[in-house]
C-alpha cells in the first residue's frame, strides 16, 4: 500500500500532508469519510468541481476502497502552517463555528469521525473551495449529508474566516 501511495503523495503531499494548492491534506481523516469520498470520485458522484480524482478512483474495487480509507486513516494530521493566523479573522472564524455548531458534526476539536471530515489544519483554500462548492451546488455530498444546508446564511466572507480559523487550528501563543 505505501508503494502504492507515493502516486497519491505526488498531488497529496508528503504522508498526505499538502503543498499542492487546492488539494487537500488527507493525513487522519476517517475511514469512513475517504472511502465515502472515493465512492463518490468512482461513480461521477461528487459534483461538477474538476478534479482528477474521479479517473484515479475509476479502477478501484470496493476492497480498494476499505484499503485506501485504512491507510489514509492512519497517517499523522497536517501539520499546521508555518504562518501564523490573523488574530481578527482567528476569533470571527472562532465565533461563526460556535454559532454554526460546527463542533455537534465535525468534533469540539475539528478531528472530524464517520463520515464527517476532520477539517483541523487542512488548506486554508481547499477549505474555501469546499464551502463555495457546496453552497453553489457544486459539490455533492455522501448519503443525506447536506453541507450546503448548513452554510445556507453564510457568504463568502464568512467562509474565508471560517477557512482561515480551520486551517490555523489550534492557534498558536505567541
Ligand atoms: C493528480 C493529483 C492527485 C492525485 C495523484 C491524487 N489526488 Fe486525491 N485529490 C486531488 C484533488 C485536486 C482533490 C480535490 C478535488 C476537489 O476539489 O473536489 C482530491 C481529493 C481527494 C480526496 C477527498 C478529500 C477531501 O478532503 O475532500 C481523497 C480522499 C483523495 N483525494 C484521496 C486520494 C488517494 C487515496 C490517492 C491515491 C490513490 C489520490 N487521492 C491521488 C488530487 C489528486
Ligand atoms: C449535521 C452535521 C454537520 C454540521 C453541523 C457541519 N458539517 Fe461540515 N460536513 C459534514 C459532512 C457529513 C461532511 C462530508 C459531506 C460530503 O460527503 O461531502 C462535511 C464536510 C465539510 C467540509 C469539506 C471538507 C473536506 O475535506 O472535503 C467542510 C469544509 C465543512 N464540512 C465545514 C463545516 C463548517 C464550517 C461547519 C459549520 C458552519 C460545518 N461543516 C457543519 C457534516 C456537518
Amino acid at each position: 500500500m505505501h508503494k502504492r501511495a507515493e502516486a497519491c503523495f505526488a498531488c497529496h503531499g508528503k504522508n498526505g500532508d499538502s503543498r499542492t494548492a487546492l488539494t487537500p491534506s488527507i493525513g487522519g481523516q476517517p475511514s469512513f469519510f475517504v472511502v465515502a469520498q472515493l465512492f463518490l470520485f468512482r461513480d461521477n458522484r461528487r459534483g461538477k468541481t474538476a478534479t482528477p480524482m474521479d479517473e484515479i478512483a475509476k479502477g478501484m474495487s470496493d476492497e480498494d476502497l476499505r484499503a485506501w480509507g485504512e491507510f489514509v486513516s492512519k497517517l499523522p494530521p497536517p501539520a499546521q502552517p508555518a504562518k501564523p493566523a490573523d488574530a481578527a479573522r482567528y476569533a470571527r472564524g472562532r465565533a461563526l463555528v460556535e454559532q454554526q455548531r460546527c463542533v455537534s458534526c465535525h468534533n469540539p476539536d475539528f478531528s472530524g469521525r464517520e463520515q464527517m471530515p476532520r477539517l483541523a489544519n487542512k488548506r486554508e483554500d481547499y477549505l474555501l473551495k469546499a464551502m463555495r462548492d457546496y453552497k453553489s451546488g457544486a459539490r455533492v455530498g455522501y448519503g443525506s449529508a447536506s453541507m450546503g444546508a448548513e452554510l445556507a446564511g453564510l457568504g463568502n466572507a464568512d467562509f474565508a474566516d471560517l477557512a482561515h480559523f480551520l486551517a490555523h487550528l489550534p492557534m498558536k501563543k505567541n
